[in-house]
């Protein structure tokens, strides 16, 4: 017979490793796998410093379950304001773009909060498009690096551009948890010098895709605030920032045109 590990093992070990969250994260691989074999593996491979949402192939995000894969982004909590913020922005028929779209999680948000979106997603990863494309059936999911891979018929057109960059400055990518710095893509973490690499090109490229009125979206850190108010401004967009304690998000919005 099969016998599972009893869970207070299993949290025991988790906790040894330094899982914060042990009884949970003990639940879910309780829970996603059905052999204490294929349970073994994943505990040890969890205690190896692998995200237990890439082992168990889904996250929370928003009230939705969003499919996951090996080395793709896990979708952060505090990111669920960047999808709040872009939503009030929403109504029917509004055409939205989830640039830097990892697994999708943002655009799948905001589709579940206006089904009727004309939403695209494109990201430079192909193992980030490929699970994108699971979590947004029937969205195009584009691959290529920012703009060039949207189509240029959506110039102009754009009401709402939500682009969760990368900002991790590239010296702190290295003092980030191992199951960031080394199960997470580089490329979805490291925003280079300054973290706002990645930002500023988005900024700067946002114009020539919104349409009048249209807002651009992006996360950053608490000290990039200024910088990437100013990224804002320098490109002729009236810039917000909304910030969430609890959560711990901070969001920049640009908007088009007259408030
Ligand atoms: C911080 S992750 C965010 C993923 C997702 N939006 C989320 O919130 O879970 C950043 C994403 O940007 C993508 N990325 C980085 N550089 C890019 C580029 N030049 N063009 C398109 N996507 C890029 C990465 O592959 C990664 O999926």
């Amino acid at each position: 017979m099969d016998v599972a590990p009893a869970p207070g093992a299993v949290i025991d070990r988790l906790r040894a490793a330094g899982c914060v969250f042990a009884e949970e994260e003990a639940e879910l691989l309780l829970a996603a796998t059905s052999s204490s074999a294929e349970l073994e593996e994943l505990v040890r491979r969890r205690v190896g410093g692998e995200p237990v949402e890439q082992l168990v192939g889904w996250v929370a995000f928003d009230g939705l379950r969003i499919a996951l894969e090996p080395g793709v982004f896990v979708p952060r909590r505090r990111t669920e304001l960047l999808a709040a913020e872009a939503a009030a922005l929403l109504g029917p028929g509004s055409i939205v773009v989830d640039l830097c779209c990892g697994s999708g999680a943002v655009g799948a948000a905001l589709l579940a909060r206006e089904p009727d979106l004309l939403l695209h997603a494109a990201d430079l990863d192909p193992a980030a498009v490929r699970c994108a494309r699971r979590n947004l059936p029937g969205v195009p999911v584009h691959e290529g690096d920012l703009f060039g891979a949207l189509p240029p018929d959506l110039r102009g057109r754009v009401d709402v551009l939500v682009a969760n960059v990368p900002y991790v400055p590239t010296a702190a990518v290295a003092l980030m948890p191992p199951e960031a710095r080394d199960h997470e893509a580089r490329m979805a973490l490291d925003g280079g010098d300054d973290g706002l690499a990645v930002a500023r090109r988005v900024v700067s490229g946002a114009r020539g895709w919104l349409t009048a009125g249209g807002s651009v979206l992006f996360e950053a850190g608490e000290t990039q605030v200024t910088g990437a108010v100013e990224l804002v401004a320098g490109a002729g967009l009236r810039p917000r920032v909304v910030t969430d304690d609890e959560r711990g998000g901070t969001v920049v919005v640009g908007r088009l045109g007259p408030s």
